[in-house]
């Protein structure tokens, strides 16, 4: 979802103890710039109360099939009319079989009901529960109706038991509820992101990298993975989390990262290269850590290989979109990598102004010309380079 699109949506909880966990969906989706009407059951203000969840949303909170608050005093039709999704989470096993049957005796159920906007629901309860033959006949049913099921994990559970059941964490959830808004321009295609800086040993102590953090390239990732891709990231030394539902491959130096790009760039369609790979690695790395003494030390230094070069020469290669962090002459460094690397497209950026940051600016090169994209989050920069691939990648094959 891009940050000038605000998505407007109704949550809902039913009861069980993951409610707490709405707290900070509800916190994330506002962060992301989403409007969030809270509906609860009854069940669910036993496990928080209505007062925190309208402090987080910023606005009433329903619980009520009755409430006159509402304008024309028909809340079960009036809450969803013009909300763009509705998202149960917690949805309970009690109230996917009401969904499943079309039951609707409270505000929530009836508002499920009566809507014509999608509905995702994310289970939360006991294993036992979740894997009864009547809430998996309910849950099949619900997927056949249109509805999505997100999650549920494994894991400890809060009655002390272990197993399937426990309700996503709130940063997948939000993750998958926002993902749902982005169009599905890369549905079907296999995509392949480095990401991050490489480390290369010196000694068993020390090394040489960079301060890439690897943000770009894992915004690069998720944008991708919300477009309906399947991702594989390879990533250097980070200390991000990987995101929902991407496969992640984490590596330390460029000669391991281009191992892990080779074992996975045969069956993919599109490789996006954003690792700030290391150019040179010691060549002689030693195993204990080095002693001082008073004099200069010299470091032997060998190149890495480059990956993105090794892709693009491959004799069917995917098609391949490189970056350059570049201090000065944006412009001519990058169409000179570009065309260097026989790439149909390549990111370029400042690097004093992107590497670490949250925010870049960027301007993207193709066999058209230059493509400026004005500051902004790295997400929404990221979503605009997979729209701009989702153009020229049908042509190129
Ligand atoms: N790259 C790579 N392997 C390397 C070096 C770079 O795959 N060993 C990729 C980067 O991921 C990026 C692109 O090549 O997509 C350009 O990287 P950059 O470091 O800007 O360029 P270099 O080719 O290393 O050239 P220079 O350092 O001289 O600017």
């Amino acid at each position: 979802m891009s940050k000038s699109a605000q998505r407007r949506l109704v949550l809902g909880l039913t009861g069980g103890i993951a409610a707490y966990k709405a707290a900070e969906l509800t916190r994330l989706l506002i962060g992301q710039n989403a409007t969030v009407q809270v509906v609860m059951t009854d069940a669910a203000t036993r496990f928080i109360s209505a007062a925190t969840m309208q402090a987080l949303s910023g606005g009433p909170v329903y619980t009520d099939l009755w409430d006159g608050r509402v304008d024309n005093g028909m809340a079960h039709i009036e809450l969803s009319r013009g909300a763009d999704l509705i998202a149960v989470a917690p949805a309970s096993a009690d109230f996917l079989a009401k969904l499943a049957h079309g039951l609707c005796d409270d505000l929530l159920s009836t508002l499920c009901l009566a809507r014509d906007c999608p509905l995702l629901v994310a289970p939360a309860m006991n294993r036992q529960m979740w894997e009864h033959p009547a809430t998996q006949r309910n849950v099949a049913q619900l997927r056949a109706d249109g509805i999505a099921v997100l999650g549920p994990d494994s894991g400890s559970q809060a009655c002390g038991e272990s197993g399937m059941g426990r309700m996503l964490e709130p940063e997948s959830l939000a993750d998958e509820i926002l993902a749902w808004f982005e169009p599905k321009v890369f549905a079907g295609y296999r995509v392949l992101v480095t990401a991050g800086p490489t480390f290369e040993r010196i000694d068993a102590v020390r090394g040489i990298t960079n301060p890439s953090s690897g943000k770009m390239g894992f915004a690069v990732a998720r944008a991708a993975k919300e477009a309906g891709a399947e991702v594989t990231l390879v990533s250097g030394p980070t200390t991000l989390a990987a995101p929902t539902g991407i496969t992640i491959k984490r590596v330390t130096s460029a000669q391991e990262m281009l191992g892990a790009v080779e074992a996975a760039v045969g069956t993919c369609d599109i490789f996006i290269s954003v690792a700030a790979v290391a150019d040179y690695t010691p060549l002689n790395p030693q195993e204990q850590k080095m002693k001082k003494d008073a004099r200069i030390l010299s470091l032997e230094l060998a190149p890495t290989p480059d990956i993105l070069a090794n892709v693009a020469s491959r004799a069917n290669p995917p098609f391949c979109v490189g970056f350059a962090a570049e201090s000065e002459r944006l412009d001519e460094y990058a169409e000179a990598k570009r065309k260097r690397k026989h790439l149909p497209l390549l990111a370029a950026n400042i690097a004093q102004q992107s590497i670490g940051a949250d925010e870049s600016e960027l301007i993207l090169f193709d066999d058209q010309g230059r493509h400026p994209l004005p500051r902004a989050p790295k997400l929404e920069q990221a979503r605009k380079l997979i729209a701009h691939i989702a153009r020229l990648y049908p042509a190129s094959h």
